[in-house]
């Protein structure tokens, strides 16, 4: 009973921030991402019966917060497939973690598609995303193909994510530029309690409807300006309520701010239709068209204060693969 998979992480355009749920992790409003081809995890599961306890090895993390919601993440499964049996879990992950590079997303997403199988649950699509947003929220999202769509109803089983187009439906690039390895103060699970304590939270959450269903109509019709402002705008709202929080949450470096003012000027010096969306942490994704994606990696790799720069594609979601961690 062993099973290994690989997710790739997500970005939001339109951003989750805030749960009507916290257990069940359903969130405040609904939002929209593209998986990214460059970054992910792979998680080997086997569940065991001649194991006394759970042995979890996460490469570069092993604090003891992570590994007990990766316990409770396996009972959840153990709980549907009735089973007893303790499991070794190894995972690894092609980035650092903690950053703002949402490691929560590929890595929920990985385990549960990986100890489901090893589980012998054979769950479809919608199922497998239900369960991968118990583990955290954003996971959800890294199930399905490509750009998707995660819903906000109220009950559990309303709450998952769908894909609205493959992969190649468009040729858009998210490069991501590392700006600092340090770990963030406040994890989004932490920092997503505070969002209410914002007095613009309300009005944000009233104009969100409003926001997907532009979103959905610039990526229907391929508007990469009028996408890339409205992303940008986005990140800065989410942002803005998390400066407001009581008590507030700042998740940019320097470096962040600067980058930031960097690729504004790089559109008003007329380079690049380049536009910058930011998640918990300090590192920048640059969205842009593909035709522009490796000039723009060569203009961040002659910025001193960028340390690494991972150019993403949009991705298929998660699958099981072949080869096992152990
Ligand atoms: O799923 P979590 O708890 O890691 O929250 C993710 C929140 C953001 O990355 C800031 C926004 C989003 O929609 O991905």
């Amino acid at each position: 009973m062993k099973a290994t998979a690989i997710a790739q992480t997500n970005i939001a355009f339109i951003k989750y921030w805030g749960k009507k749920d916290e257990l069940l992790k359903i969130p405040q409003n609904g939002s929209i991402s593209m998986n990214l081809s460059n970054l992910n995890t792979t998680t080997t599961v086997e569940f065991n019966n001649s194991l006394s306890a759970d042995y979890v090895e996460i490469e570069n993390l092993n604090d003891e917060k992570s590994v007990l919601k990766i316990v409770a993440h396996l009972d959840l499964i153990r709980n549907l497939a009735k089973i007893k049996y303790k499991a070794k879990v190894k995972s690894k992950n092609n980035f650092p973690s903690g950053t703002g590079l949402s490691s929560s997303a590929s890595g929920f997403a990985a385990l549960t598609v990986a100890a489901c199988a090893a589980s012998g649950l054979s769950l479809n699509e919608k199922e497998l995303s239900i369960i991968a947003r118990q583990g955290s929220g954003s996971a959800c999202r890294s199930i399905p193909d490509g750009f998707v769509e995660w819903f906000s109803k109220n009950g559990s089983e309303s709450s998952y994510a769908k894909s609205i187009y493959p992969p190649d439906y468009w040729n858009i690039c998210d490069v991501v530029a590392i700006v600092s390895n340090e770990k963030k103060e406040t994890s989004s699970t932490a920092g997503q309690t505070l969002a209410k304590m914002s007095p613009f939270y309300k009005k944000r959450l009233s104009m969100i409807a409003t926001k997907i269903k532009i979103i959905k109509k610039l990526i229907k019709e391929k508007k990469f300006k009028e996408f890339g402002e409205l992303c940008e705008a986005e990140a800065l709202e989410m942002h803005a309520v998390m400066l407001t929080s009581n008590p507030p949450l700042i998740y940019w470096q320097p470096e962040t701010l600067r980058l930031m003012k960097q690729i504004r000027k790089w559109r008003t010096d007329g380079l690049f239709d380049a536009y910058f969306t930011i998640n918990t942490g300090q590192d920048v994704h640059v969205l842009c068209l593909e035709k522009d994606a490796s000039a723009i990696k060569d203009r961040l790799s002659s910025i001193d204060y960028v340390k690494e720069i991972i150019v993403n594609k949009p991705s298929y979601g998660t699958r099981l693969i072949e080869k096992p961690l152990f």
